[in-house]
C-alpha cells in the first residue's frame, strides 16, 4: 500500500468512522491471512466485501486468483473509484454488502466459492450484521465459506446469530504483527444430518 492509499483511507475514516471501521488499511500480513483461505475455495468466483484501498484484493490476486474470478464490493464512492482504477480486470461494484446476493445476480453469477470480508462488523448493529451474513450465505454454494477478521477477542458474529443462520465459525489465524493484532475467523454452514 502506498502513502496515497493510507491518506485516502484516513480521509474516508474522518467522514465515516463507523462505516470505514479503522483508521488505517489492513496490514499486509493480515491481508494475506485473509486471502490464503480464499485460494483454497472449491470454486470461483470469490467475493470480497469492503475492498477499501485494496490491500486484501491485492493479497488475493498475489495468491494466484485470476482477476476475472474476483468480485469486490465497496460502498464508499471514492474508495470504489480507487479500486476500479487500481484493478481494471477485477469486477468492482459499488453497493451495500447487505445486498450482495443481488449484486452477484446482477452480474449473472449464480454462486461464489468464498466471501472474504473486511467489513467493520463490530461497529454495526446486530440486525445489519445478520443481513450481511444472510445475504453472503445466499451467494455461497455448497462447501462455500465466509472469512472475516476482527480486532475483538470474540467472534464478530455472536453464537446466537450463528445458530439462527445455521452456520458455525472458528478462528483460523491470529496476526500479532498487525496494528492492532487481529484474528481471522472462518464461518461455514452446519452440516445437516443425512
Ligand atoms: C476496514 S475497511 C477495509 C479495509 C481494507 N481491507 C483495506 O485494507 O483498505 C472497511 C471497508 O468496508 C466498507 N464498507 C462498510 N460498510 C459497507 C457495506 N455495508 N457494504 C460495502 N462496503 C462497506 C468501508 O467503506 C471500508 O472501505
Amino acid at each position: 500500500m502506498g502513502n496515497g492509499s493510507g491518506a485516502m483511507f484516513f480521509a474516508r475514516w474522518l467522514r465515516d468512522p463507523r462505516g470505514v471501521g479503522s483508521v488505517i488499511p489492513s496490514g499486509r500480513e493480515l491481508a494475506h491471512a485473509m486471502a490464503r483461505p480464499a485460494a483454497d475455495a472449491y470454486r470461483t468466483p470469490i467475493l470480497e466485501l469492503g475492498g477499501g484501498t485494496g490491500t486484501v484484493t491485492e493479497a488475493i490476486l498475489e495468491c494466484g486468483l485470476d482477476p476475472h474470478d474476483l468480485i469486490v464490493l465497496e460502498r464508499d464512492l471514492q474508495l470504489h473509484r480507487h479500486l476500479e482504477a487500481k484493478f481494471p480486470s477485477v469486477r468492482v461494484v459499488r453497493g451495500d454488502a447487505a445486498r450482495s446476493h443481488r449484486v452477484i445476480e446482477a452480474l449473472g453469477v449464480a454462486q461464489v466459492g468464498a466471501v472474504v470480508s473486511s467489513l467493520p462488523l463490530l461497529s454495526m448493529p446486530l440486525l445489519t450484521r445478520r443481513r450481511i451474513l444472510g445475504s453472503a450465505f445466499r451467494c455461497l454454494g455448497p462447501g462455500g465459506f465466509f472469512v472475516q477478521f476482527t480486532y475483538g477477542p470474540n467472534s464478530p458474529i455472536p453464537e446466537r446469530m450463528q445458530k439462527s443462520l445455521g452456520i458455525q465459525g472458528r478462528p483460523i489465524d491470529r496476526v500479532w504483527r498487525n496494528v492492532p493484532p487481529a484474528t481471522v475467523w472462518k464461518y461455514e454452514r452446519v452440516p445437516t444430518p443425512a
